[in-house]
């Protein structure tokens, strides 16, 4: 299904740690023999209960119940596609991953654009971006930093903010990096594709693009240094504010999100990303406390972008600029959040205020008050940028061009019970009732919902589950311990005797995917596992299952039971029959129903005798 061979993935897992790579996240301690507990990062909580078990390979949280192998959670934190997970961990364990085959391939065009480059060509890349931000940073700690030091003080940027961003500086001089990159030898038309540098005119040699500059780095999801932002320090007019790396084998402007590799923990704990423009009031926000916060460095939000948030969460807040521009910025990123299915609000700030300031002005709780008052997205296109743009033109000729001009946000909305409420929701607003709105806006058959459409129901209904029979319970662990006992499940019909739907399902599951000599391991197949009571419970007991090298007994003795379980409900259900036939006096059938049950009886017996 990767595209990789199925060999090398299971190399990559065999060769791969799952506490090692855990603990880059989360600070584990001891909990038992190969087990090991802390604080769960998907989801927020003062005592821990995410378990990380190194035998078995993977990790659970019994107060959130995410739960997987190293590669879900690797998925889960960072927001990897599984190739991304995979080609990570084997990074981590040096082993070089071939381009995947094409067949079943790794997607393309889903998330952001996985590199084409050669992997040799991106470390080279990589590894001028780490230079060129180590030099910036030791820049700024020397004499020549001080003014932009003071500069940072100045903005209420504080030194553990600085070295979480990476911040630096880059000297007022035309050879600064330059002089860096050669010392160190570096590739230095690596150099000039990451816009670092820039080659002379008619002349031999290069020159430093960044020049008097606060610098913030800009990170990849998996931590490298790929870009960066860089603001200007010097107050003549000029002078560009802001000048910025351009596109690189390694770095897509409209792909990339600042702060994104920073916040990604935060922003899946909370479930929302806040978006802000500036860089600067990115870094506030973060040292404020409010560490789920991006920024899309001064482009217009993309499409890319919004798909990247929507691997972490599905809720979004804008907190632009109170300015006509950050206006015209979160009326333009609305359309597109929307059409992503994020759950998108805007947080308004007073005119002339941006994050930073205001922070300065009503401090961090205030902030904290406007981003929870923030207006539902599509409300807020309707009622505070098309009606303020039509003007006063109050009645059903208003309301009829305000409806007209929404109608194309509308047709974005790709889930259709969403689409039917934003339509009420229009009219309601607008003072238009259904019939009017539908006339408005069309039938409605070419957005393919009316007005008047329910709402689908929900496509997963959270059925309630009922805890699986402790027998049934047993033989699904067996299996998952045992796979090579599939076969004599499958072989002798097992599953036929199996009354909890979750754990057929399960057994099944597993059992097909022995037959297909799969590479899947317990923890992220326990992870898959629908039915969220059954999930736990296979969870809890994988740890404490022993692992037994002769498994057969213990099948035969498991089977053994459910056959007489079988038999048990059988003969429960005869004896209501005969009860019944007795009692309208069908004599014929009783008689029946009794040889049957004599014959049941007898088995049932046996299989007794067996046992013990
Ligand atoms: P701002 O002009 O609001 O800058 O642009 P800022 O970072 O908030 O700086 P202060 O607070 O005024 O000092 C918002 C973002 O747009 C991008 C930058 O990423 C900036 O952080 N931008 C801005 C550019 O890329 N180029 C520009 O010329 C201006
Ligand atoms: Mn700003």
């Amino acid at each position: 299904m990767s595209g990789f061979d199925d060999a090398l993935v299971a190399e990559v897992r065999e060769r791969t740690s799952i506490v090692a790579v855990v603990s880059d996240y989360v600070t584990l301690r001891k909990a038992g023999h190969a087990s090991f507990k802390g604080l769960c990062p998907f989801h927020s909580e003062k005592s821990p209960s995410f378990h990380v078990h190194e035998d078995r390979q993977f990790f659970y949280c019994f107060g959130c119940q995410t739960g997987g192998d190293a590669i879900t959670f690797l998925r889960e934190i960072n927001g990897y596609s599984f190739v991304e997970a995979l080609k990570h961990l084997a990074d981590r364990a040096g082993i070089a991953l071939p381009e995947p085959d094409r067949r079943g391939g790794p997607q393309r065009g889903g998330g952001p654009r996985a590199p084409r480059v050669q992997k040799e060509t991106r470390d080279a890349f990589y590894e001028v971006g780490k230079l060129a931000q180590r030099y910036f940073a030791e820049t700024l700690v020397t004499m020549e930093g001080s003014g932009c030091r003071d500069y940072l003080r100045g903005r209420g940027i504080t030194k553990p903010a600085i070295e979480r961003f990476g911040l630096g500086f880059a000297p007022d001089r035309w050879d600064g990096l330059l002089g860096t990159l050669k010392d160190d030898r570096a590739d230095l038309r690596v150099a000039e594709a990451l816009g670092l540098i820039v080659p002379r005119d008619g002349r031999d040699g290069h020159y430093d693009r960044f020049r008097n500059r606060l610098m913030f780095p800009i990170r990849s999801i998996a931590g490298e240094v790929i870009a960066f932002g860089g603001r200007t320090l010097s107050t003549e007019k000029d002078v560009a504010k802001y000048v910025n790396s351009p596109d690189s084998p390694v770095y897509q402007k409209g792909d990339t999100l600042f702060g994104l590799y920073e916040a990604r923990q935060a922003i899946r704990k909370e479930s929302v990303a806040i978006v802000v423009e500036g860089n600067l009031d990115l870094v506030r926000l973060h040292q404020e406390g409010i560490e789920n916060t991006i920024a899309p460095m001064g482009t217009a939000l993309t499409e890319a972008q919004c798909r990247l948030i929507h691997r972490f969460a599905a809720r979004v807040v804008l907190l632009y600029d109170g300015d006509n521009a950050g206006r015209a910025a979160a009326e333009k990123a609305l359309p597109l959040a929307l059409a992503e299915g994020l759950h998108v609000t805007v947080a308004t700030l007073p005119d002339g205020e941006d994050p930073d300031s205001f922070i300065g002005s009503r401090g961090v709780d205030g902030l904290r008050e406007v981003i929870a008052n923030a207006t539902p997205g599509f409300e807020h296109l309707v009622i505070h940028c098309v009606l303020p743009r039509l003007g006063a033109r109050p009645g059903k000729k208003g309301a009829a061009l305000a409806a007209r001009e929404v109608a194309p946000v509308l047709d974005l909305i790709r889930d259709p019970a969403e689409r039917a409420l934003y339509q009420r929701q229009l009219g309601e607003i607008l003072g238009l009732d259904e019939l009017d709105l539908v006339r408005l806006l069309g039938d409605g058959s070419r957005r393919g919902a009316s007005v008047s459409a329910t709402p689908s129901p929900p496509t997963t209904p959270a059925a309630p589950s009922t805890p699986p029979p402790p027998r049934e319970l047993k033989l699904l662990m067996l299996l998952l311990i045992a796979p090579a006992a599939t076969s004599l499940y499958v072989a002798h019909d097992i599953g036929e005797l199996v009354t909890h739907r979750g754990v057929r399902d399960a057994a099944d599951r597993w059992a097909a995917l022995q037959e297909e000599d799969s590479d899947a391991d317990i923890g992220s197949f326990a992870a898959s596992i629908d039915d969220p009571s059954l999930r736990e419970e296979v969870f809890k007991n994988v740890a404490r299952v022993p692992v037994i090298a002769d498994w057969a007994p213990d099948f035969d003795t498991i089977t053994t039971g459910l056959r007489q379980d079988a038999h048990q409900r059988r003969l429960d259900a005869l004896n209501q029959d005969l009860r019944r036939a007795l009692m309208v006096g069908d004599d014929a059938l009783a008689g029946e129903l009794q040889m049957e049950k004599w014959r049941l009886a007898r088995q049932l017996e046996s299989l007794r005798a067996t046992r013990s």
